[in-house]
C-alpha cells in the first residue's frame, strides 16, 4: 500500500512574476520543450505543416485549441502500462478554431457560400486527437509521427450513442434513422478519465455552430422551449458551414449544421441534429477503431468536464461536472453499479463504460446559505419531473437528459458563475469546481448569493469599460457528507477567490492575493498525479486561467497550490458596489487565505493565449501543458503572436501562432513543483 501523507507540503519553486512576453515563462531551474502542435503530421506521409493557410488533410494533422489532455501509460512492448513514465498516449481536446490563420488570407464567402474545402479544413480542426509521446536521451521528449496508436477523432468520426437516449425519437435524423448512431463530437473542452484507462471528452460550445432560424411554425412548443434553453438560435451557426454547396451528393457533412426543420419530417433532415451534441463521449485510446460513445446518462449541456471521484471497492462511483454558462449548475452522475476494483484491469474498457456509465443518477447541486448542500435527484417522475410541468412537461427519462437544464431550472438549483473544471484532491476526495468569472447583466448586484458572493468592478481591463459583476471569479469546493460519492448531501465553501492583489481586502482581495499569486478566472483544475519518486503523496492543486479581465497585466497562467480543506476559513459578510454606486451585503464562505508557502505562479504563458489542460508522467517529473490558441486577435497578415516559434527566439513578424503543448521539466531531474 502507497504512504499517504498531505504534510508537510511545500511549493519548491520561486514564483514566475507577470508579463506579457510572447513565451512560456517557467521558473528558474526548469526547461520547456515543445509538444505537438497545429498542423503536425500524426501519420507517416502527411506533409510537414507549412503552416501558411495552405496545408489541408487535417484528419491526419493535430487540431486546433487544443485544451483537455491525459496521460496514457505505454510498456515497452507498447501496452497499457499505468506506470510508464516514459512513453505514452496523450489524448487532447481541440475545442475550436482560430479561423484566420488556416487559410491564405483568412476565411472567405462568395455570396453568403462557404468554399467546401475551407469548411473542410475547419471541421476537422475541432474534436480530439490520441498521440503517441515517447522520452529519448537527456530528456527529449517528442511526439512519433508514425506511431499505429496515433488518432484524429473529428466532428465527423462515426460515433455511437449509448444509455437512456439511445434509440429514441430525439437522436433521429436523416443520418441516424433510428437514434443509434451519430457523428463525431464538437467543442470538445475539458475531459475526465475512468479507472479502466479511458478518456471522457465534453462537448461544451456546440449549440453555436448550427443554423437555426425561421422554422417556428414546423416547431412544437416544447422544441422551441428546448432550443431557446440551449441556445440554438444562430441564423448562420458559428462558422456557416451548412451553406457549403458540397460535391458529396447527399450533403450530410455540411447541411448537418443547418437545423432547421426543412423536410417533411425528422427522418428528412436535422432538425434533431443539436440534440446529438451537448454530451460526455468516452474514449478508448488504446484502441484506434473503436467508435466513441456517447454516454446519455450523464445528462446534455455545455459540458465543460467529467471528473471521476475517488473509487472505492463496494461504493457506487461519481463523476463530477461543470455546465459553463453563466447561471448554470454543478452535477454529479452517480452510477447504478458499485465499484468492482477488477474492472480496472479488465482490457474490454468500453464495456466497462457500458457498466458503469449507462445506468445511474444525475444529480444537480444546490448550495445552501449554511454552507450546507444538496444534490437534488433529475429522475423523470419525482418532483417537478412530470407531464404536469408548465414550463417545460417532460415525457420520459430521456427527455429529462436531452433537457438537463430545464430539468434542473425545475428543481431549484443554484445557478453559478459559470461552472468551468471540477478536480477531486485524492487524498480527501473533496471535490473543487472553478467559477470562471460573471457579468453584471446575467446576476446583478442584488443576485447574488452565499456561493456566488461578489459583486464590483474590475479596475482592470480595458480601459474605461466597467466590467461589473464577479470579472476574477472564484473556486468553490466540497465534500460529501460521509465523504462517500454515493452521498445526498455535503458542505462547502470557497477556496479562492481570483483578484488583483492590489484591490480591496475587505471585499474583493478575499484570499490575500499578493504579486507572486495574484489571478483572474480561473478555468483548468487539476490535482496532480500522487505518486512521486518516494511513493508519497503530495496533491499539488493546479489552477489554469482563461481571462478577460487582467490582460493588460499578464497573460494567462498557471498557479500551483497546496490547499487546505473545506471550511477551513470563516464566515464573512462583505460589501458589493454595482454600477453607480449602489451598494449591497452578502454573507459567505472564505476559505483560509493563501499565502506564500501554499500558492504560487509557476508559469505564464505567451500572447493571447488560455492556458487549458495539464497532465504528468506518473512519476511526476514531467509535465504537459496546453498553450491554446495563442495570437487569437491576430491576422495572418500580422499575428499578434508567433509563438511557439517565439519560445526559442525572435520570429519573423509574419509566423502564425499555433495551439500546442508545453512540455516542462525540472533540470535536476526531479518532480514538477516540489
Ligand atoms: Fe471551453 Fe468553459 O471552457
Ligand atoms: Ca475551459
Ligand atoms: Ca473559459
Ligand atoms: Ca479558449
Amino acid at each position: 500500500t502507497t504512504t499517504v501523507t498531505i504534510s508537510p507540503a511545500a511549493l519548491g519553486f520561486t514564483a514566475v512574476a507577470k508579463n506579457k512576453n510572447d513565451v512560456v515563462t517557467v521558473p528558474a531551474g526548469y526547461s520547456v520543450q515543445i509538444g505537438a502542435r497545429l498542423g503536425d503530421p500524426i501519420a507517416n506521409g502527411v506533409a510537414a505543416f507549412a503552416n501558411n493557410g495552405t496545408d489541408t488533410n487535417y484528419a491526419q494533422r493535430i487540431g486546433d485549441h487544443g485544451d483537455a489532455l491525459y496521460w496514457y501509460g505505454l510498456s515497452a512492448a507498447g501496452a497499457r502500462d499505468d506506470n510508464a513514465s516514459t512513453r505514452g498516449l496523450i489524448v487532447q481536446n481541440h475545442e475550436n478554431i482560430n479561423q484566420q490563420y488556416l487559410h491564405v488570407a483568412g476565411a472567405t464567402s462568395t455570396g453568403g457560400i462557404r468554399p467546401e474545402a475551407e469548411a473542410l479544413k475547419e471541421i476537422e480542426c475541432h474534436g480530439l486527437s490520441v498521440i503517441e509521446y515517447a522520452e529519448g536521451a537527456n530528456r527529449q521528449w517528442a511526439y512519433v509521427q508514425a506511431s499505429s496508436f496515433n488518432r484524429r477523432i473529428t466532428p465527423n468520426t462515426p460515433a455511437v450513442f449509448n444509455g437512456p437516449v439511445r434509440g429514441t425519437d430525439f437522436l433521429k435524423t436523416a443520418y441516424s434513422k433510428d437514434g443509434t448512431a451519430g457523428r463525431g463530437t464538437i467543442n470538445n473542452c475539458a475531459n475526465g478519465h475512468t479507472p479502466w484507462a479511458t478518456n471522457l471528452t465534453c462537448e461544451e460550445n456546440w449549440a453555436g455552430y448550427f443554423r437555426r432560424s425561421g422554422d417556428n411554425a414546423a416547431r412544437s412548443a416544447k422544441e422551441l422551449t428546448a432550443l431557446s434553453r440551449y441556445g440554438v438560435t444562430s441564423g448562420s451557426g458559428s462558422y456557416g458551414w451548412s451553406t457549403v454547396i458540397a460535391s458529396d451528393a447527399a450533403n450530410t457533412t455540411f447541411r448537418r449544421w443547418d437545423a432547421r426543420a426543412t423536410g417533411a419530417d425528422a427522418l428528412a433532415d436535422f432538425r434533431n441534429e443539436p440534440n446529438q451534441f451537448g454530451w460526455v463521449v468516452e474514449v478508448d485510446p488504446y484502441n484506434p477503431g473503436a467508435a466513441p460513445r456517447k454516454r446519455t446518462a450523464l445528462g446534455r449541456m455545455g459540458h465543460e468536464g467529467c471528473w471521476p471521484g475517488n473509487f472505492v471497492a463496494g461504493r457506487k462511483p461519481a463523476f463530477y461536472m461543470g455546465d459553463d454558462s453563466r447561471r448554470e449548475y454543478m452535477y454529479k452522475f452517480v452510477s447504478a453499479t458499485a465499484w468492482v476494483a477488477a474492472d480496472a484491469t479488465n482490457a474490454d474498457r468500453l464495456a466497462m463504460g457500458d457498466k458503469y456509465l449507462d445506468a445511474g443518477t444525475l444529480y444537480v447541486a444546490k448550495f445552501n446559505a449554511d454552507g450546507t448542500g444538496t444534490w437534488l435527484p433529475l429522475v423523470f417522475g419525482t418532483g417537478p419531473l412530470t407531464a404536469t410541468n408548465a414550463t417545460y412537461p417532460f415525457a420520459s427519462q430521456a427527455d429529462v437528459l436531452v433537457n438537463t437544464r430545464l430539468a434542473a431550472d425545475a428543481v431549484g438549483a443554484t445557478p453559478m458563475d459559470r461552472p468551468e473544471w471540477t478536480a477531486v484532491n485524492p487524498v480527501t476526495g473533496e471535490v473543487y469546481l472553478t467559477l470562471t468569472n460573471n457579468n453584471a447583466s446575467l446576476r446583478p448586484l442584488n443576485g447574488t448569493d452565499a456561493a456566488n458572493p461578489r459583486h464590483y468592478n474590475d479596475p482592470y481591463g480595458t480601459a474605461g469599460s466597467a466590467q461589473y459583476g464577479n470579472p476574477n471569479g472564484h473556486i468553490v469546493r466540497l465534500r460529501e457528507d460521509g465523504d462517500t460519492t454515493e452521498a445526498l448531501t455535503f458542505k462547502w465553501d470557497i477556496y479562492l477567490f481570483g483578484a488583483g492583489a492590489d484591490l480591496d481586502p475587505a471585499n474583493i482581495n478575499l484570499s490575500g492575493l499578493t504579486a507572486d499569486n495574484d489571478f483572474s478566472s480561473p478555468d483548468g483544475l487539476w490535482f496532480g498525479r500522487p505518486q512521486n519518486a518516494s511513493g508519497l503523496v503530495k496533491p499539488v492543486l493546479w489552477i489554469q486561467t482563461d481571462d478577460g479581465a487582467y490582460t493588460d497585466v499578464t497573460n494567462c497562467m498557471m498557479l500551483a497550490a497546496i490547499p487546505g480543506t473545506v471550511q477551513d476559513g470563516a464566515t464573512k459578510t462583505i460589501t458589493n458596489t454595482g454600477s453607480g454606486g449602489a451598494t449591497a451585503t452578502q454573507a459567505t464562505r472564505v476559505g483560509a487565505p493563501a499565502t506564500a508557502a501554499t500558492l504560487k505562479r509557476f508559469l505564464v504563458g505567451p500572447v493571447e493565449c488560455e492556458i487549458t489542460g495539464v497532465d504528468s508522467t506518473p512519476d511526476g517529473r514531467t509535465l504537459f501543458v496546453g498553450i491554446q490558441h495563442p495570437g487569437e486577435g491576430g491576422t495572418p497578415a500580422a499575428p499578434t503572436s508567433h509563438w511557439p516559434a517565439s519560445q526559442s527566439g525572435s520570429a519573423g513578424a509574419t509566423v502564425r501562432p499555433r495551439s500546442a503543448i508545453a512540455i516542462i521539466t525540472k533540470n535536476d531531474g526531479g518532480v514538477v513543483a516540489l
